[in-house]
């Protein structure tokens, strides 16, 4: 297998094989970290990572597995460069392939992680766009690989907001993989029509199946992977909470809806989660809400803090595999095959 040279903009760009390899090289580099065996492949060679939103594990992925692989990486955050106010997404993207060696972009629209790979000359890996998330899939395939040994098959059930970044990449990674994937949120919230008829194609190949409803219960029975994210994501004003929080809060992951998915479910979420009193955001957001909503008083939003620290949340994991398959996708496309 060699992905030299690629670039990592969606997973619709990838086989199945390829993708199973870029998963065997994230354990074989997370077991050679554990065992403190070091992997300097990519020794003089430097990385950027453009930012245009926050983050906390993509960021830091991209810089660990950066490091360990022996490389220099430079940070542009959301305030730190000239793309998009002085100077276009193209010109930015020649100008960094000459001085790196790979891109990593994180911003709003996919159009521009597309343009930055069609100009760069170097590959250039997407930490994620309002459409797509392809690197979160990784880490949350390694961790499902982990727990159950195996992709193909898993009852996989996405609750929530089923048309963000999340829902369509996790509907993306499973017909590729050969999931069982249901999207479970109102009609409203369900992944674009074209992208779901795509889907069902590439899984009349995989065996995987697609499955779209607004039943909570029935979408959740006997799932062995209930996932979800935050009900609005970076980028969306300010004052869609009031909408999203009526059409999702009776969506939210309670320790009811895992108990109808059965003792061997495990909870997922990509994180950051509102699970809790402890966040700026989600207690203001409660203390506005709560009245109408109690679901949501004490700044639990898509999960509850019981679930997400119940014996059956494998989130940590999932985070630190972040790292682990961040590091494979580096190592995949700017380094030659790993025997
Ligand atoms: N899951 C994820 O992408 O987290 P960050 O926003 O912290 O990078
Ligand atoms: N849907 C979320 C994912 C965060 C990792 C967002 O885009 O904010």
């Amino acid at each position: 297998m060699d992905l030299k040279g690629r670039n990592f903009v969606t997973l619709l760009d990838f086989t199945p094989e390829e993708i199973d390899y870029l998963l065997d090289l994230a354990a074989t580099l997370k077991k050679e970290k554990k065992e403190g065996k070091a992997h300097r492949h990519l020794e003089g060679k430097n990385i950027v990572l453009l930012f245009q939103k926050d983050s906390t594990r993509t960021r830091c992925a991209f810089e660990v597995g950066a490091l360990d692989l022996g490389m220099g990486v430079t940070y542009l955050g959301p305030s730190g460069s000239q793309m998009g106010k002085k100077e276009s997404v193209k010109d930015t993207a020649r100008v960094l392939g000459r001085m790196y060696d790979g891109i990593e972009f994180r911003g709003y629209l996919h159009t521009d992680v597309e343009q930055l790979a069609g100009h760069a000359g170097v590959p250039v890996w997407n930490g994620l766009t309002d459409m797509y998330h392809p690197t979160q899939i990784l880490a949350d395939f390694l961790t499902v690989k982990e727990t159950f040994g195996k992709l193909k098959g898993i009852k996989f059930s996405y609750i929530g907001d089923a048309r963000n970044n999340m829902g369509n990449s996790l509907m993306i990674g499973s017909a590729k993989m050969g999931l069982h994937f249901t999207a479970v949120a109102p009609r409203e919230l369900w992944p674009e029509e074209s992208l779901v008829e795509h889907c069902k194609e590439i899984a009349k190949e995989t065996g995987a199946t697609i499955t779209l409803t607004d039943d909570k219960i029935k979408g959740t029975k006997n799932a062995d992977v209930i996932y979800t994210d935050v009900w609005v994501s970076m980028g969306e004003p300010k004052d869609v909470w009031h909408s999203r929080i009526k059409q999702l809060s009776d969506y939210q992951v309670d320790t009811a809806l895992m108990h109808n998915a059965g003792d061997k479910a495990i909870f997922m979420h990509c994180l950051p989660a509102f699970h809790g009193s402890d966040t700026e955001i989600g207690m203001q957001i409660a203390n506005d809400f709560k009245e109408e909503h109690p679901r949501v008083k004490n700044g639990e939003m898509e999960v509850t803090d019981e679930v997400i620290e119940s014996p059956q949340s494998v989130v940590f994991e999932e985070a630190e595999n972040r790292m682990h398959t961040i590091k494979a996708v580096m190592l995949a496309t700017m380094g030659k095959a790993y025997e």
